[in-house]
């Protein structure tokens, strides 16, 4: 067996709004990850299990509520392809799934643990799963639920989905103001990696006018905005989700998937160029602590 720890890098795709493409991206962009030969595990924290339904398992999994209340082994419950038991997911993509009862998880975990906090629950999962994959995607409801909360607060990194609408550009604001405030509330490391839009009908100025404004707006706040790739209106998500696949199973030739990979290839730039950027700063901090070391002795 390989022990060899591998770095990785947690993300939750998220918005409050509801249907704006969170689980498809998570479920593709994974798709389209391990298709780069990244090993990539998503795990479904949304009491209506989309992204468990999106991969095309029931609902009676064992999964998110069983590993948050610490009643088994996160590595146990992780769903990965198997013609025996009739499981086809996306190539190197796992899934931890979830079951309606994750909507009890609170209730459950407050019965239990009078005096703790539900949302402190989700770390130790991690923790037992880090340096097994390269990346750990977090599909998150459109709610402020425990499961989502505790999302928040232990990625490292936030993707958005949004559409390209008006409306649900103007929440943006919104949602920056909900990551300032998950930054505030003991995650102060949490990073935007970027905005993802999608379901964008067609290639249209619009879309363009849309992704330069969240760039605008999002670099005033500091923060990295809207990837170049976005993701177009196409019924052959759809399709697939009726089917329980990504598309990357179902027409990997489809335009779709191959906005997805550019999408992909984007997020690891932007996190080849944060990551080298800290190295660089760390390698600039090295003179001063040691003259700190010299000055000591
Ligand atoms: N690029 C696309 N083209 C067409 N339909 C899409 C596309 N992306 C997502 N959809 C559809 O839009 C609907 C909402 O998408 P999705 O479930 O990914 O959103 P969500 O933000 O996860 O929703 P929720 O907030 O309910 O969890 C789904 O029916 C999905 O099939
Ligand atoms: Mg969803």
């Amino acid at each position: 067996m390989d022990n060899t720890k591998i770095h990785t890098e947690i993300i939750a795709i998220g918005n409050q709004k509801g249907g704006v493409g969170k689980t498809s991206n998570t479920l593709h962009l994974a798709a389209a990850l391990g298709e780069l030969g990244k090993k990539t595990l998503v795990i479904d924290l949304d009491g209506n299990c989309g992204a468990t339904r999106g991969l095309g398992l029931g609902t009676d999994w064992l999964g998110t509520f069983e590993a948050l209340l610490g009643d088994q082994e996160p590595e146990d419950l992780i769903v990965r392809t198997d013609p025996v038991e009739g499981t086809d997911l996306p190539k190197n993509v796992d899934l931890l799934p979830a079951r309606r009862n994750l909507e009890q998880f609170e209730d459950e975990y407050r019965r239990r643990n009078k005096f703790a906090e539900p949302s402190s629950t989700l770390g130790p999962v991690l923790g037992k799963l880090k340096g097994k994959y390269d990346f750990i995607f977090l599909d998150t409801a459109p709610n402020a639920s425990a499961p989502t909360v505790a999302s928040y607060r232990s990625a490292d990194w936030f993707i958005l989905s949004t559409e390209a609408s008006k409306l649900s550009v103007d929440g943006l604001t919104d949602a920056l103001t909900d990551i300032q405030a998950v930054r505030e509330a003991g995650n102060a490391g949490l990073r935007l990696l970027g905005v993802i839009m999608c379901k964008v009908d067609t290639r249209t100025r619009i879309a363009s006018n849309y992704t330069e404004r969240i760039r605008r707006d999002f670099a005033a706040a500091g923060e990295m905005g809207a990837f170049e790739t976005y993701i177009t209106r196409a019924t052959a998500i759809e399709l697939a989700q009726e089917e329980g696949k990504t598309v990357f199973q179902t027409e990997p030739a489809h335009k779709v998937a191959e906005q997805y990979r550019a999408l992909a290839r984007e997020v690891l730039a932007r996190l080849q160029s944060v990551r080298s950027s800290e190295a660089v700063a760390e390698v600039e901090i090295k003179p001063h602590g040691e003259m700190m070391e010299a000055a000591d002795a």
